[in-house]
Order: C-alpha cells, then sequence, then structure tokens
C-alpha cells in the first residue's frame, strides 16, 4: 500500500443558526471567522484558510469530513481503491474543488451514508492565523485539524474503509461499555484522527454520525480560558474537564450550534509507527469527564 490519508483537512457541518456559530466560535473555541458568503461560515485555527465550513442548513451535525492526501497521484490511487472496494465514487470536477478551495478532490459515502471528501491542496491563507482569545492550536499541515469521533452502525465495515483502503494505521481500542469497543486509528503522527464506536440507533440525527471533532490548545491555559468562556456564554458542558488514557489528552466536551460535540483538550500524544503498539484500555479515562 502506497497512497494513504495524510490528515483530517475540513469539516463541514450544518446548522439553523450562523450567528450562534460565530459567537461560539469566537468567544469560546477561539477560532478566526472568515467571511464566505450569506449562507456559510468558515473557521479558521491555523495558516490554511479555514478548516470548518459551517453551512445553514436544515440538517444539523457533521455532512461531510474532508480527508487530505499528498497529491494528484494519491488521490487518483485511493479513489480507486475506494470503487475496488465497492464505493461509488463521484468525481465532480474544478468546480466543486473551487467551492472547497482544494485544487481537485473526489467524493463518496461511507457505510452509513455520511459524505466523506478525499483532497489536496487545502488553500493557505495570505494572513497569519489570530485567535480572538488569544489561543493557539495544535493542527497544520503534518497533523489536521484534529480528530473526529463518529457512531457508526457497523463498525467492520468501517475499519475495512479506513484501514484497508484509506491506509489508517491502529492505534489502539478502549471499551466503552459492557459490550461496546471503541477503535482508535491514526494517519500521522496524532494519536488518532479518526475513531469510531458502534451504535445500534438508527437515525442520521440522533446517535449516528459524528458525534464530536477535536479540536487541540497548545496549552492547558487555553482549555482554561474555554471553559470560563463557555460558562460566560451560557454554552452547554457536556463532559467536565477530564483526562483520557489512550491519547492522555485532557479536555472537556461541549455542544456546538450544530448539535455536533467539540471535545478542546491539549497534551495529545504523538506516536511514530516505528515503535507503537497498539494497547487496549478499561476505560476512556483516567479521571474526570462526568456527563
Ligand atoms: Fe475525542
Amino acid at each position: 500500500m502506497n497512497a494513504t490519508v495524510r490528515s483530517l483537512g475540513y469539516a463541514v457541518l450544518g446548522a439553523d443558526d450562523l450567528e450562534k456559530w460565530r459567537s461560539f466560535a469566537t468567544e469560546v473555541l477561539g477560532l478566526q471567522v472568515v467571511e464566505a458568503g450569506q449562507d456559510t461560515l468558515r473557521l479558521r485555527m491555523d495558516g490554511y484558510l479555514y478548516r470548518l465550513q459551517i453551512e445553514k442548513s436544515d440538517t444539523r451535525g457533521v455532512t461531510t469530513l474532508g480527508w487530505e492526501v499528498a497529491g494528484p497521484r494519491e488521490l487518483a490511487e485511493l479513489a480507486r481503491r475506494v470503487e475496488q472496494a465497492g464505493y461509488t465514487v463521484e468525481r465532480p470536477g474544478p468546480d466543486a474543488a473551487r467551492a472547497r478551495d482544494v485544487t481537485e478532490l473526489v467524493r463518496f459515502q461511507d457505510p452509513d451514508g455520511l459524505t466523506l471528501e478525499l483532497f489536496y491542496g487545502l488553500t493557505s491563507s495570505l494572513t497569519n492565523f489570530v485567535s480572538p482569545t488569544g489561543n493557539r492550536f495544535v493542527a497544520g499541515r503534518l497533523l489536521g485539524l484534529g480528530h473526529a469521533f463518529q457512531l457508526v452502525k457497523d463498525p467492520d465495515a468501517h475499519l475495512a474503509l479506513y484501514r484497508d483502503v484509506l491506509g489508517f494505521r491502529l492505534s489502539d481500542h478502549i471499551e466503552v461499555g459492557p459490550a461496546a469497543v471503541a477503535t482508535f486509528l491514526h494517519c500521522n503522527p496524532r494519536h488518532h484522527s479518526f475513531a469510531f464506536v458502534p451504535t445500534a440507533k438508527d437515525d442520521r440525527n440522533r446517535g449516528q454520525g459524528v458525534g464530536h471533532l477535536m479540536l487541540e490548545s497548545e496549552s492547558i491555559d487555553g482549555v482554561g480560558r474555554a471553559l470560563d468562556a463557555l460558562s460566560a456564554h451560557g454554552g452547554k458542558m457536556t463532559a467536565t474537564l477530564g483526562k483520557h488514557t489512550n491519547d492522555k489528552m485532557i479536555s472537556f466536551y461541549c455542544e456546538s450550534p450544530s448539535g455536533t460535540g467539540i471535545e478542546y483538550g491539549t497534551g495529545g500524544i504523538e506516536i511514530d509507527d516505528e515503535t507503537w503498539t497498539p494497547t487496549r484500555y478499561p476505560s476512556a479515562h483516567y479521571w474526570g469527564h462526568e456527563r
């Protein structure tokens, strides 16, 4: 296997109220707003033009994950492999790429119908990222925007897609319930860029789909300030500050105006394939993360 996904490049979320997102993103998360038209809000966290795109829509939550690949040869190879695995791959052409501000993209549906895009060439911004809260993020070319955690109907199908087709490697497993195991996968030094857990629920808007996106601050102070800002903002915390067993991240969880959770953390470990050995944990938390 040669071509693999390199990082989580962008996520597209639907929301009914863009102004709620604007204040949540700037006041709580410390993301920078980039104007992108009446029905779209783009949010920056590093040197790229955007990392999150919020679209005014009746469909709430994450509608698309954009996975970055190394270039045109890798994109063609991965698209071919996705097709060989039985998925229908759309090649929507230059207009779709321009709409995302990437050089080229292809698109398909994951086993649960979530849209995945493979792309290369996300546009760099001409200006420095300036966080409205003074935060700095662990992101950039190598590590991407963070991670996505998805509740899936068919974990075997997701494992086959992400590991065997897209080239992710196993980070570890966590037992999250009596019979439920979460699987964590990496595609760069970030401990995981994608994770999934099986769900029995069948509704895309309730209990299925991307449960949370993780954004990583460079410091615990960035996390503490975001916690203070969340309470000043009247935002909904969904899990208190806690420390994860597998990636060692100290984080809290809150609900975004799209309904999707945001994990806001710091101190996640980086791993390398030369020395990493997948392990297993009986819990996701050393302490905290009370719901
Ligand atoms: Fe997470």
